[in-house]
């Protein structure tokens, strides 16, 4: 027997016995497990949530899904400012991409470039109308030729007496701000708005005194953006074709820190020569400074043969996706834990060198992912739990519909294989593996994606887990995980009226 055989011989020995199972092994999804709390000294927000994939470190485990209803340029500006990565979907054409990951490198994280500002010959009228209309209370005050004379701040004003008022009247002028320059580094920026006193905002001005965007020092508090080859963390998806390969040479060459090989069946020849070219294109052109991401895969034959082939991250998960029809149409696919849980015990046979393991799909939220990452998952992908973000490419493209929600549809459904037949570039299969829906609208994902950071870290800390080294070493333990019965499922939920 080879290598991969002998792990499923150790894995599964009554499957391997004389004679072997009749029945099938069971496999568990995500939903159906939890991790067992124990004696913890972690605080229930100390945990550190930071992970690595190859040479890429990442502060939250997070990448979002290759689907062109989710990754976008804003969708990779938006993850990577709170630690995580977006990953810019691969179906449009080649400098399509690449503009988009352009835009996300030289994106500024948490700066406000374009904010709504005023003239100081103005009126507190005018600031009213914003702050009715937009909600906004700080505003900038900018002059001839874009210089900054002041900023209003409408907490310190009692508006209905002085409407008539001009805002030069009511705005601490200039020279009693406190300014950035151009080119300070993000790391200042952020000490100075948490630390420093009457520090707020930091506006940002030129050489000459020219407005060049704002900090809002609530925009910090959930920042925490890992920067790359001295740029933002972005990644983006490519297929399998000769071009998908040249469109890798000049994202690497650009500074893209992650190039994931994307394919629905990744366990084939096709998919593992391009993560082995991908991956020597990773040291010619990137110095070894990005990551290959291979996937996706429901076996541990295929984990092993794309580590063979140099990658550094591979993706189990076919069939468990939230818009996902594969295993009901095709009649193949495994469930998420079970599938983790392999790929963990075939990557502590292989050593400290065995690639991250990225689980995709069926991650939708704090609670799959905690499970997902004590099964041995390091970085997850999502796609649902992500669509719901004002950033994501749906909702910056068909809005929020009249009961608030975004609209989310599978990169295999009809609405997805409809978009790529109208593009000269696809040939490939017409039968729809996945389905249309709606996710609930949840704002700007910096508004609310603290607080589900705050839960994950919350999981840890039931686990006795500081990071995720410790939580990896919990979910080895034989008391980690339990299966609820269906009556136990039914109790994780609320069963208030
Ligand atoms: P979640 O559960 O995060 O899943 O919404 C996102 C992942 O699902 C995969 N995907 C699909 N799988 N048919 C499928 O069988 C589809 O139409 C489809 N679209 C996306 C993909 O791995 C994605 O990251």
């Amino acid at each position: 027997m080879g290598f991969v055989e002998d792990v499923y011989a150790e894995m599964y020995p009554q499957l391997f016995r004389s004679g072997g199972l009749v029945n099938p092994i069971e496999g568990y999804t995500l939903r159906e497990v939890r991790i067992r709390p124990v004696f913890s000294e972690v605080h229930p927000l100390g945990a550190d949530l930071s992970s690595q994939i190859g040479p890429v470190k990442l502060n939250f485990p997070l990448l979002s899904a290759a689907m062109d209803a989710v990754s976008g340029p804003d969708m990779a500006k938006a993850l990577f400012e709170v630690g995580g990565c977006g990953v810019l979907y691969r179906d449009p054409e080649a400098k399509v991409q690449l503009d988009w990951l352009e835009e996300a490198l030289t994106h500024k994280p948490c700066l406000v470039s374009e904010p709504k500002s005023l003239h100081q010959d103005q009126t507190l009228a005018n600031v009213q109308d914003i702050l009715e209309k937009f909600g906004f209370s700080t505003i900038p005050i900018i002059g001839r030729n874009r210089v900054l004379v002041g900023v209003i701040f409408t907490s310190e004003i009692s508006f209905k007496k002085h409407l008539s008022d001009p805002i030069k009247k009511w705005m601490k002028p200039r020279s009693q701000l406190k300014v950035e320059k151009v080119d300070t580094p993000f790391e200042t920026i952020k000490n100075r708005l948490l630390n420093e006193q009457e520090c707020s905002v930091l506006p940002i001005l030129d050489g000459k005194n020219r407005f060049q965007g704002i900090y809002f020092m609530k925009d910090f508090f959930v920042a925490d953006p890992t920067f790359y080859n001295d740029k933002p963390l972005v990644g983006i998806a490519i297929g399998t074709e000769k071009s998908d390969l040249e469109r890798a040479y000049q994202a690497l060459e650009m500074g893209a820190g992650i190039i994931v090989v994307d394919s629905s069946h990744g366990n084939c020849p096709d998919v593992i020569r391009q993560t082995e070219e991908a991956v020597k294109a990773v040291v010619e052109r990137a110095n070894g400074r990005a990551a290959v991401i291979g996937g996706n895969v429901a076996d541990i034959d295929g984990y092993y043969r794309l580590a063979q082939a140099g990658a550094h991250g591979v993706k189990p998960g076919i069939g468990p996706g939230s818009i996902c029809t594969t295993s009901q149409v095709t009649g193949a696919g495994v469930p998420m834990f079970t599938l983790i849980r392999e790929l963990d015990f075939i990557r502590q046979k292989m050593g400290a060198n065995a690639p991250a393991i990225i689980p995709d799909g069926s991650i939708e939220g704090p609670g799959d992912m905690v499970i997902a990452l004590a099964a041995g998952g390091d970085v997850c992908m999502a796609g649902k739990w992500l669509v719901a973000a004002s950033e994501s490419f749906s909702c910056r493209t068909y809005g929020v519909d009249n009961e608030g929600f975004v609209q989310y549809w599978g990169m295999a459904s009809s609405k997805a294989i409809k978009a790529r037949m109208s593009r000269s570039r696809y040939q490939g299969k017409t039968a729809p593996e996945g389905v249309e829906g709606r996710v609930r609208h949840r704002g700007p994902l910096r508004t609310w994606i603290g607080g589900d950071i705050e839960l994950i870290q919350g999981g840890f800390a039931h686990a006795g887990a500081a990071n995720l080294a410790a939580l990896h070493e919990f979910g080895n333990r034989p008391i980690a995980f339990v299966r609820f019965t269906q009556a136990g499922q039914q109790q994780i939920g609320t069963r208030l009226d």
